[in-house]
């Protein structure tokens, strides 16, 4: 008898238990954020949490009466880790979004797991184009390399370059780049000398410049990641290429905002094209950054912080509209469609693609009251991502 009250109560208990921690379930709203917190892209890791944790520190983590939990976890952007990470954090946790993916491998890596739990994948930084094609339940809020390279192929030749030799690094994102920069540069009538290719891990850039030198195009294009761009000035500085008449030209993504202040006189007169520069001339803009450097000992947010700033904004937005319910597919197609105002001028979610839509911003590296900035020149506007086929 008393074993079997025993028995009954131990039910009971595991019942009120289950229920209860259902219930507490239902009202927390995990966002399973993975990045690279250390290894060679750790800078893209720093700026995504950090500006995670401003958006959540301004807006509350009570959205539709649900608590919002963040769960940061670090991958070291190897793809392996990433995955098995995801895993963990849609089993074990249950998160409701998966979000970050420091570069293109790691989204890759998550992308069947997003389809097979319908848990939609906020793609904060990775920006090959062809990503969201990789899951119904992506949603990218970065941006994508032809999106950049296609303005930079526009620009040079009206700007008296007509031979380029690129260099890009050997995967995904560099690979779009160099086409899309390509195709449209020969377009214009430009020439492009030779194409060369970087590993992404531990590149040396030395003998591909010295290769550059003695074919001495107009100007080098080059696309490294976020956090490889201050090696690469510094070793087209010391091999005298600007001072043999070789311009660079690029994505964004070399001069980073968060390296460019250490780079040096070298980096001076380079024109970039990209979605955000940390100098971008706009009431919002200044807003975010002040409160950004605020918050993080005066580190210059760059565009990493901004695609993880706003990929916050298109998790909560959702999760407002759709009060919660319908799950991950709902929480897409909330997403989809959505426009606002962001840092770096106005975004749109694209319905069909999940991709963003933005400016797309001409910039020149200037020194002002003694520190560079990548200054805005000029401006395409409601940039789709030409990568898509649709
Ligand atoms: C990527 O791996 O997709 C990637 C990483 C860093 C960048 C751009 C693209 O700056």
């Amino acid at each position: 008898m008393h074993k079997r009250t025993l028995l009954q109560t131990a039910a009971a208990l595991a019942l009120l238990g289950a229920s209860g921690l259902s219930l507490a379930q239902d009202n927390v709203f995990k966002i399973g954020l993975i990045l690279p917190m250390t290894g060679q892209q750790a800078t893209t890791g720093r700026q995504i949490e950090a500006a995670a944790k401003l958006w959540m520190a301004q807006n509350g983590d009570t959205v539709a009466g649900k608590k919002v939990q963040l769960i940061v976890k670090d991958d070291a952007s190897v793809p392996a880790n990433t995955r098995r990470l995801a895993q963990e954090l849609v089993v074990n946790d249950k998160v409701n979004v998966l979000a970050g993916m420091g570069i293109t491998p790691s989204a890759l890596a998550v992308a069947p797991i997003a389809t097979q739990s319908k848990t939609p994948l906020v793609v904060m930084a990775a920006a090959t184009s062809s990503i969201t094609e990789a899951s119904p339940l992506i949603v990218r809020s970065s941006f994508t390399l032809p999106q950049a390279a296609v303005a930079m192929a526009d620009w040079a030749p009206k700007n008296g370059i007509k031979n380029v030799v690129t260099l890009v690094s050997d995967y995904g994102p560099g690979i779009d780049a160099e086409k899309f920069f390509k195709d449209r540069f020969l377009f214009n009538g430009g020439k492009i000398t030779e194409s060369l290719r970087v590993p992404l891990m531990n590149p040396d850039f030395a003998p591909f410049l010295q290769k550059v030198r003695d074919l001495k195009p107009d100007a080098l294009f080059v696309f490294t990641p976020s956090g490889a761009g201050a090696a690469l000035m510094k070793q087209f500085g010391e091999r005298g290429m600007d001072k043999a008449g070789i311009r660079l030209i690029g994505t964004g993504d070399i001069t980073d905002d968060d390296q460019l202040n250490d780079m040096g006189d070298v980096a001076l007169g380079v024109v970039t094209s990209h979605h955000y520069s940390t100098f971008h001339p706009s009431a919002a803009n200044k807003k975010f950054v002040e409160a950004f450097e605020k918050a993080n000992k005066g580190l210059r947010p760059n565009f990493m912080a901004v695609g993880g700033y706003d990929g916050m904004r298109i998790i909560y937005e959702a999760l407002k509209k759709t009060g919660g319910k319908g799950g991950g597919e709902a929480l897409v197609g909330a997403m989809k469609g959505m426009m606002f105002e962001s840092p770096r001028g106005p975004v749109l979610i694209d319905a069909q693609t999940r991709d963003i839509t933005q400016n797309i911003y001409l910039r020149k590296v200037e020194k002002k009251n003694g520190a560079l900035w990548n200054v805005e020149f000029d401006v395409i506007k409601d940039v789709k991502d030409p990568g898509k086929t649709k």
